[in-house]
């Protein structure tokens, strides 16, 4: 395994997947009853954007240093507002290159009765995590495999409470390619079956569009099955590439109600500031 995120932490696919993670939180929270919350592919948990890492492949200053360089107060969607307002929290207390993850940013969003499990399997990774939230005992870290969690973590039961509500984040590497795809949605499936009333993410890379086909198929079906599905989707470029990450999607199932709605403005500004030329316009669809 060699993917580090440090290499791409900040880049449009990260804006899309963390403007969208945040929204989901903000739904989940509208009711009281404590919410979990599976990180499946955590990663470190936070970055710095001035590092070796992340300058070598400059990623992020076509994602956040894009967006930030074009927003001025108040004038984005609300989910990208709140996508700065929690940037803007982590700068402040790690720094002006801080970049936060998806752990930090359930972390960040979560209430104090709420629960969070992140799974990561590279130790290095997985110790970096462990640091940063040593202090916080709502987080549990797991040097695990993620898609191992769906059964071994669902339905979740934390010191003998039970979470009715909550969320399932499912970001894989994509290192194994297309096969990851077949490998990511059998895990939703097992965690659908074991946690049928849960949210489930999963973030997907497009490259070239016709691969996809069996992929999109099958999310449909499995959006059927759920009872409710959306896909997103935030193209930087024209997806007919298979060298480049073109953009990429998130498919949700068992949506928070009108949670489209809520990110289709959002989502046409991303585009406005984020793609380039021949990019196709950006997607909501609901599957089921
Ligand atoms: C795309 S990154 C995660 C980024 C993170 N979710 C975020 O938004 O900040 C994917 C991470 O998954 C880890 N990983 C790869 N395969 C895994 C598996 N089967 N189980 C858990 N973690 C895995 C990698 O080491 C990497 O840190």
């Amino acid at each position: 395994m060699n993917y580090r995120h440090a290499f791409h932490a900040g880049n449009h696919a990260d804006v899309l997947k963390h403007v969208t993670l945040l929204a989901l939180c903000d739904a989940l929270l509208a009711k009281p009853a404590p919410v979990f919350a599976l990180d499946t592919h955590a990663g470190r948990g936070l970055y710095a954007l001035a590092g070796d890492a992340a300058r070598r492949t400059a990623e992020a200053d076509d994602g956040i240093a894009r967006l930030q360089a074009s927003a001025s107060a108040g004038s984005f969607a609300a989910p990208i507002e709140r996508y700065l307002a929690a940037l803007a929290t982590c700068r402040a207390a790690h720094g002006a290159d801080a970049y936060p993850g998806s752990p930090w940013l359930l972390a960040h969003a979560l209430r104090d009765d709420d629960r969070i499990a992140c799974c990561e399997l590279q130790e290095e990774e997985a110790a970096a995590l462990r640091h940063a939230f040593h202090f916080d005992p709502r987080v549990a870290v797991h040097r695990r495999d993620g898609y191992l969690a769906m059964k071994a973590l669902l339905p979740p039961n934390v010191d003998g409470r039970r979470y009715a509500r909550g969320l399932v984040l499912v970001d894989p590497p994509y290192e194994a390619q297309l096969a990851e795809f077949d490998t990511a949605l059998a895990a939703l499936k097992e965690g659908l079956a074991r946690w049928p009333q849960g949210v489930f993410a999963l973030w997907y890379p497009v490259k070239q569009r016709r691969t996809l086909q069996p992929f999109l198929r099958a999310a449909g079906k499995l959006a059927t099955k759920a009872g409710s599905g959306l896909r997103i989707e935030l193209l930087v470029r024209p997806d007919d590439s298979p060298l480049r990450m073109n953009g990429s999607g998130m498919l949700l199932l068992n949506p928070p109600w009108r949670i489209g709605a809520a990110l289709a403005p959002a989502l046409a500004q991303l585009h406005a500031v984020l793609a380039g030329p021949g990019a196709p316009p950006p997607l909501v669809e609901t599957l089921a």
